[in-house]
């Protein structure tokens, strides 16, 4: 999950040789080596490749920095702007990911999984649209509202985009393919069918008509009953379910016994002791069929080394030396 590194001494280290967030993406060894570090120090069962949802946006030649303490930041786009996006070569212009890809792939043990990833269309949107991350997303709705056809076409030139992108990550060497859809909530269904399904759909049929056949996960965060038509409708192989997810009930509803990723509350983590104890308790007692455990949302930096490792202790022996 996003900022996982963070807590890692290892990583804060390989942070302060780069120039910057961005740049640091773009730099296929120290990606590698910070994409690793997890494995090594806990030995779980899949590594997610560094990088970010926000550099699709910069393949698609708009600028994107980080501020400390602010976090992302972007030129809002206007209507005007989205005429002018350079879809064409827009994931070539990231390849330096796909290296990060392939090095990971041939350091990483057979054993362990590589997972891929890209923001979901209508997330990312939402940066590009409000230059910024912010708690509701008011103008990028009522952009949505008042600029339809806009709105429509900076999801197709993202939906293309992310499709190349994934596809290019697959065949560099990533065994799962997973669209983080972080801002699916608070959209009514209508707005959800338009702006998360259509251009989740569209990202997926792209990958399969060249021939991907790996998992693709969708992660539609917060969505509520919007996650079910999610689950249906986009051809997902798989979904990831937020903290606010009761997973035996998301079981039951869920097509096929689709496999299913969750969703241990970050904030818990950071708790560590008894709390941290009865809440990976709970997700093990409540998953069921296909589980894969993970957290509900990205680490916090703040988490400590021990409670981490603890965790992956309880999930494979029952029991863990929370603290
Ligand atoms: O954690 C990992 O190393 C996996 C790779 C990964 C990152 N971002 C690296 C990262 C993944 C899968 C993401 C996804 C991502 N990025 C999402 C979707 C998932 C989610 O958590 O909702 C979103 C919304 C982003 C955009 C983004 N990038 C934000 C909001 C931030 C936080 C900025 C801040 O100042 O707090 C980032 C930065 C970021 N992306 C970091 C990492 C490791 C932290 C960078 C650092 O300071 O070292």
């Amino acid at each position: 999950m996003r900022q996982a590194g963070r807590h890692l001494p290892e990583y804060l280290e390989v942070r302060a040789t780069a120039k910057n967030f961005i740049d640091f993406c773009f730099s296929p060894d120290k990606a590698a080596e910070v994409t690793l570090q997890p494995i090594r120090r806990y030995d779980m069962d899949a590594a997610i490749l560094f990088a970010d949802i926000l550099l699709i946006p910069i393949g698609l030649g708009r600028d994107v920095w980080f501020v400390k303490g602010k976090g992302p930041q972007l030129n809002p786009i206007t209507v005007s702007d989205i005429s002018n996006l350079s879809i064409d070569g827009a994931a070539d212009r990231v390849s330096s990911v796909y290296e990060t890809v392939s090095k990971v792939r041939a350091k990483l043990d057979g054993s362990k999984a590589l997972i891929g990833f890209c923001g979901g269309p209508w997330t990312v949107a939402t940066y590009m649209i409000e230059g910024q991350g912010s708690p509701k997303k008011e103008k990028a709705k009522c952009f949505a509202y008042e600029n339809p056809e806009a709105m429509d076409d900076l999801l197709k030139a993202l939906a293309i985009s992310s499709a190349e992108y994934l596809i290019h990550q697959a065949n560099a060497g990533a065994d799962v393919l997973k669209i983080f859809e972080s801002w699916a909530e608070g959209l009514s269904p209508e707005l959800f069918e338009r702006l998360v399904i259509n251009p989740t759909a569209e990202i997926i049929k792209r990958v399969r008509a060249a021939g991907i056949t790996k998992p693709i996960m969708g992660f539609p965060r917060g969505a509520g009953l919007n996650a079910l038509e999610y689950a249906k409708m986009t051809g997902i192989t798989a979904i990831a379910a937020g903290t606010d997810t009761p997973m035996d009930k998301f079981r039951d509803a869920l097509p096929n016994n689709m496999p299913y990723q969750g969703n241990l509350d970050p904030l818990a983590l950071r708790i560590g002791g008894d709390v941290l104890k009865r809440a990976v308790q709970t997700v093990l007692d409540t998953a069921s069929g296909p589980h894969i455990f993970n957290l509900g949302h990205g680490v916090t930096p703040d988490v400590k080394i021990e409670n981490v490792q603890a965790v992956v202790n309880h999930i494979r022996t029952g029991d863990g030396d929370y603290v």
